[in-house]
């Protein structure tokens, strides 16, 4: 059991009113918000232990160098990876390029994503496509949400270059099985070809194995675990298999104008500055975690996830996607006859945070003929009382809209 009210206490926004209601905070999937130790940390850094890292022999910055270097280890022990193959970016979006820049993939090649990507996911792809006659190829989504596995194998031939598939979609929570899909691909495929999961919305909420999983890349970002903006993860089974798409100071062993050597393992792919407070703070949040567990947080995300649904699903007007419990803890609908910025900006007169539009998610709603939906989305510190109050304040918002 997770003391709730405790957890509250540590996260200094949720005690702020927004519009003269105390803030209900359902807005996780865009971005969490921070513990206080995660803020602290990065005070911390600022006033005790500011240097740049990896070049200078004083004490400050062999000091922020250790803390920057542990904090590798910590995000790796997260996802049960070694420290060796996490490469710090700027977030899921900057990982994602840094691969579509960095491997290798054959002239022509096919890229197969599902339906239900961010756009994150969909973009760099398409850029790649643009620049080496490529061509993307499109796992269906089934009316309740899921993939339409069922055609897996059909979108699999020789030309099929690389997997690049969400773990958790932002929009409609479904938890993907990608340890299978992977499987099938390579096997229809009759080989090994690279694999990027986009963990950008399972990171804060499942046990994450990268090895078990079988995948190539794993991405993520901080903001979305409790961290700071600005930073994130890509762990590459091998980093030393992408070619460099950028580099800098901090990459090399010797640089001359005829030839530069560069150094092996991730710092080969993080040149310049890094985001240091960023990461050291981003180790912090992992240790939050980690001191309530992922499972423990997971089970009492479910449980508000099953309170949501059935309140939501007594208000005749409202229609959720993926109407089922099989999915993290994030809710889509729609009020029928409404739309979903207006609803966002009456229950916001409540105090309360949802998201509305696209979700970066423009392929799905396209799916479903929709412009966008409102979405809720939980966190570890939301509780059944916000639930209660959303649903009353949806209720009286749909009153004035029809
Ligand atoms: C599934 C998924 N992928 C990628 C991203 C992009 O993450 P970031 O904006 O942190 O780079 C998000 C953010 O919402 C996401 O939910």
């Amino acid at each position: 059991m997770i003391d709730i009210a405790a957890i509250r206490r540590e996260f200094p926004i949720l005690s702020r009113k927004v519009n003269g209601k105390p803030l209900i905070y359902f807005d996780n999937g865009a971005t969490t918000q921070k513990p206080q130790k995660v803020i602290d940390a990065i005070v911390k850094y600022y006033a005790e232990e500011n240097a740049n890292i990896h070049r200078g022999v004083h004490t400050l910055s062999r000091e922020a160098t250790i803390l920057f270097e542990q904090a590798r280890k910590t995000v790796a022990g997260f996802i049960g990876a070694a420290e060796q193959e996490i490469i710090f970016t700027a977030g899921t979006t900057d990982a994602i390029n840094l691969v579509a820049g960095g491997l290798s993939l054959p002239e022509g090649g096919e890229i197969i994503v599902t339906e239900m990507e961010h756009h994150s996911n969909i973009l760099p792809w398409q850029l790649w496509c643009e620049h080496h006659h490529g061509t993307l190829r499109v796992i269906p989504v089934k009316a309740d949400g899921t993939l339409d596995l069922d055609v897996l194998e059909t979108l699999v031939n020789p030309k099929t270059a690389l997997l690049a598939i969400t773990h958790v979609s932002n929009t409609l929570g479904t938890i993907n099985p990608v340890k299978e899909i992977i499987a099938r691909v390579r096997k229809a495929r009759g080989g090994h070809i690279p694999v990027l999961v986009d963990g950008a919305q399972s990171a804060p909420h499942l046990q994450v194995h990268v090895h078990d999983m079988d995948a190539d890349f794993f991405v993520f970002s901080a903001h979305k675990v409790y961290g700071p903006t600005g930073v994130g993860v890509l762990w590459a089974r091998n980093p030393d298999s992408l070619i460099l798409s950028r580099a800098g100071g901090g990459t090399i062993k010797t640089v001359t104008f005829a030839k530069t050597e560069y150094v092996e393992g991730p710092s080969r792919l993080e040149p310049g500055t890094p985001h240091i407070e960023g990461v050291i703070a981003f180790a912090e949040a992992i240790r939050y975690v980690n001191s309530i567990g992922i499972r423990a947080i997971a089970d009492y995300e479910h449980h508000l996830l099953m309170h949501a649904t059935r309140r939501l699903n007594e208000i005749p007007e409202v229609e959720i996607y993926a109407n089922h419990l099989h999915k993290a803890a994030v809710i889509s609908f729609n009020v029928k006859g409404a739309h979903p910025f207006d609803v966002g900006t009456l229950l916001d007169k409540y105090g309360i945070a949802v998201r509305t539009g696209h979700h970066c998610t423009q392929p799905l709603m396209q799916h479903y003929g929709i412009p966008g939906t409102v979405r809720a989305s939980f966190a570890l510190y939301n509780t059944i009382e916000e639930i209660d109050l959303f649903i009353e304040a949806l209720q009286k918002s749909i009153r004035m809209l029809l």
